[in-house]
């Protein structure tokens, strides 16, 4: 358990401290999520002996129990629990504050935690773990205090939720519960659980054996061999399959695992202790190959093949289909006593059901005229049936295509396709707001990754406007296809959790970026003694590409103070014995620099590659008959690699103000945007070019910023000496599926030019 090793390292602390004593600098200690209100005063409160945790009311036994674990932990010595009475800290719920609110008060004599439900006391709990540790950080090996102080805090989200996808890789119970620790740290109250897909079965159906027995292992898949390329291209040990998740039998190695029943129960209580409600999530009718495999009569037919992006979904025209999904969740709704229940409902292939007689016949019975209005009313059947056992469903936001009833909750995830969702919210449908290119957790973290989760309160203020109230809550989802370890999951999650908690949790009157960042140093080193594998962040202090005439110098500052950051510059990959950064790196001559930071406790953080290029300031073009703009080609590119967009069709020529995707296109898009660059002045310029796929830039011919190739939305930057005048420039970029395209040029002094002044065309 990771507890542990902050458990012996408290011990040797409050050994440490018998000599030595502790203060307070008296300044609000550094939690996040911000509280509403913190007072602090004179004082504190020792932890430093045994302690008794009393509650007073029943439902709050399984919490106390978790609060006396975690002074146990902190301590080393026991704490003793009492239902009723007087304890050292006294655990009250009171439904004087809003949900999930809660107020603590600490004094030199006692602990108070009074809260909205066990929800409340539990978010109490979590504000006091905060404190624990980080009296514990500056205790400088004296005794564990906590300041006394006052603090009134509630939620801004009802909802503030993690979702895990343990389908493409399968993570323990400890594993789980560690990120359910973490999550009651950081007050997130929702674990949404992705327990099926395409690639594995992972929740035991006792009605259904075959769907554990068999669909819960599989031969390596291209999600397992793309984790083992990567492992070895980014030398990155968590990318590595760990091993007890193979089965080996004679001959043959499956992967796999799942939850029975009994571990089912044990992790819903175990979360309910930190208050947290686990949501399950068994997707339907699409991404179910891994039951359709095991029972195909599922599928319409005998062709269970994939469609040309989506696996094959189940035959909503057969009665003994119906069944089967209520079986499966009459099970699921008495293993998992939260409110709502996800249905998934996301990326159907459609096309089977337009042949099936079966589908044919239902639609026909029921006046349905598209199967889209089919899959409406699968998932309206299927509510019926929830609600009937006091549940409330959820679909991810393609179920609003044919109308969502009134008891529905929408969950959206395509970022590209806003409107609909504002559409629902704006008739009062629940939403919950998780848009890929911001909320998810698998997609390579940028510099800009933070603040945009941090910062979305004011991107649906202006998208929801007076209707925000339909936005019940905000989540980050971690898709596991490329995350095979407990490691790697961690890396993903951390520290974009935190940043999700205060968007969640905090009020804007008390959000800040800075305070935000500022508090994060501390939590850095929480997050060491936590053992919790956080992604190192980004290194700052130069571009993907930097241009300089004379020298340069490289100088790198993470925010991570602990980070230890190694170089090498023959392009492999450094470790710990390569050369270490230590200061500034003077730069004469063109230098390839390949850096890693690696944890305090050795983990490894990303490979990035950073080139100094020296060049001299280039000419300018000749003036030519000229237009403000850039001229934008749309190729019908369906492949992955910028420079073969033109072996597409040529679909439209379109003039943009600015870098961006003409309105025109949509589904395949391979785009050559081609004009002059009008320098100011000489001087070094920097451009930032973001995509979501791939993109290149070009200024006189030359690449300054190769963000090609398939990926999440992701920021590039680079640097070119240009003289004064025009530069012919060409952006090319490609995407499928509802893209992002942006880029910005920046003077020397870091200001941003805008486009009517430097964008030109020469005029046909
Ligand atoms: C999803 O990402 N398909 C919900
Ligand atoms: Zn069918």
């Amino acid at each position: 358990m990771k507890n542990l090793r902050f458990r012996l390292y408290a011990i040797v602390c409050i050994t440490a401290c018998l000599t030595a004593a502790c203060s307070y600098s008296g300044s609000t200690p550094d939690i996040i999520p911000v509280p509403e209100n913190v007072r602090m005063k004179s004082g504190a409160f020792s932890l430093d002996r045994d302690l008794v945790v009393s509650y007073l009311s029943e439902d709050l036994a399984q919490a106390a129990g978790y609060l006396a674990a975690e002074l146990s932990g902190m301590s080393g010595q026991d704490a003793a629990l009492l239902s009723g009475g007087n304890g050292d800290i006294v655990l009250r719920v009171t439904d004087a504050v809003p949900d999930g609110a809660y107020g603590l008060d600490i004094t030199g004599k006692g602990i108070t935690i009074t809260g909205n439900g066990t929800d409340g006391v539990c978010n109490g709990i979590a504000t006091l773990r905060q404190l624990m540790c980080i009296a514990s950080l500056s205790s400088g090996g004296g005794a564990v205090t906590v300041p006394c102080c006052s603090v009134k805090d509630a939620p801004e989200f009802g909802w503030r939720g993690i979702m895990l996808d343990v389908a493409r890789h399968f993570f323990t119970v400890e594993e789980v519960k560690d990120l359910l620790d973490a999550m009651s740290f950081y007050k997130l109250n929702r674990l949404h659980w992705h327990l099926t897909d395409d690639q594995g079965w992972r929740v035991e159906i006792k009605k259904y054996p075959l769907l554990t027995e068999k669909g819960a292992w599989r031969h390596f898949n291209n999600h397992d061999r793309m984790c083992q390329s990567l492992e070895k291209s980014t030398a990155t040990s968590s990318f590595r399959i760990p091993e007890e998740r193979l089965a080996v039998s004679g001959r043959d190695t499956l992967y796999g695992g799942f939850y029975t029943q009994e571990e089912i129960r044990e992790i819903v209580d175990y979360a309910s202790a930190r208050g947290i409600e686990i949501v399950p999530e068994v997707d339907m009718p699409g991404h179910m190959l891994a039951a359709i495999a095991n029972y195909p009569w599922l599928a319409c037919g005998d062709d269970l093949s994939w469609g040309e992006l989506f696996s094959c979904p189940i035959c909503p025209g057969k009665d003994r289909v119906l069944d089967f999904c209520k079986d499966i969740y009459s099970e699921i709704f008495s293993l998992f006593p939260s409110e709502y229940v996800h249905i998934g409902g996301d990326e159907v292939d459609q096309s089977n059901w337009e042949t099936c007689p079966a589908c044919r016949a239902r639609m026909k019975e029921h006046g349905l005229e598209s199967t889209s209005a089919l899959q409406s009313w699968f998932t309206h059947e299927m509510e019926a049936f929830f609600n009937q056992h006091g549940k409330k469903l959820i679909c991810w936001d393609e179920g609003i295509a044919g109308g969502l009833s009134e008891t529905a909750t929408v969950m959206w995830w395509r970022s590209w396709s806003p409107d609909p969702v504002a559409e629902a919210a704006s008739e009062g449908t629940p939403v919950i707001a998780c848009p890929n290119a911001t909320f998810y957790l698998d997609y390579a973290q940028d510099s800009k990754s933070m603040g945009n989760i941090y910062r979305f309160d004011e991107e649906m203020a202006s998208m929801f406007g007076e209707h925000s109230g339909s936005v019940i809550g905000v989540q980050g989802n971690l898709w596991t296809e490329k995350v095979p370890s407990a490691a790697r999951m961690q890396h993903m999650i951390f520290p974009r959790l935190l940043a999700l908690a205060e968007l969640g949790w905090s009020s804007p009157d008390v959000k800040s970026f800075d305070g935000f960042n500022a508090r994060l140093r501390t939590h850095f080193a929480i997050m060491d003694r936590m053992d919790i594998d956080y992604r190192i962040p980004d290194l700052e202090g130069f571009y993907d590409v930097n241009s300089f005439v004379d020298s340069a110098v490289l100088e790198i500052n993470c925010q991570d103070t602990s980070a230890r950051i190694f170089y090498t510059i023959d392009g492999s990959i450094p470790d710990m014995g390569s050369a270490e950064y230590g200061g500034p790196v003077p730069v004469t001559a063109t230098t390839d620099f390949t850096l890693r930071t690696f944890g305090s406790d050795g983990r490894q953080g990303e490979v990035v590659r950073t080139q100094f290029r020296k060049e001299s300031y280039s000419s300018p073009h000749a003036a030519v008959d000229a237009e403000p703009g850039l001229l934008a080609q749309w190729y019908d590119y369906a492949g992955n690699l910028c420079s073969e967009i033109e072996t597409a069709k040529l679909k439209g020529k379109y003039m943009l103000e600015d870098v961006s995707i003409p309105e025109a296109a949509a589904g395949n898009i391979g785009l050559i945007i081609r004009g002059y660059f009008d320098a100011p002045e000489t001087g070094i310029y920097t451009f930032r070019l973001f995509s979501d796929d791939g993109s290149v830039l070009r200024v006189d011919g030359e690449t300054v910023i190769d963000n090609d190739g398939a990926h999440s939305p992701y920021e590039k930057t680079g640097q070119k000496s240009l003289g004064k005048g025009l530069h012919p420039v060409e952006v090319r970029y490609f995407d499928h599926n509802g893209g992002l395209l942006e880029m910005k040029v920046l003077d020397r002094n870091g200001n941003v030019l805008s486009p009517e002044e430097i964008w030109v065309v020469e005029t046909e």
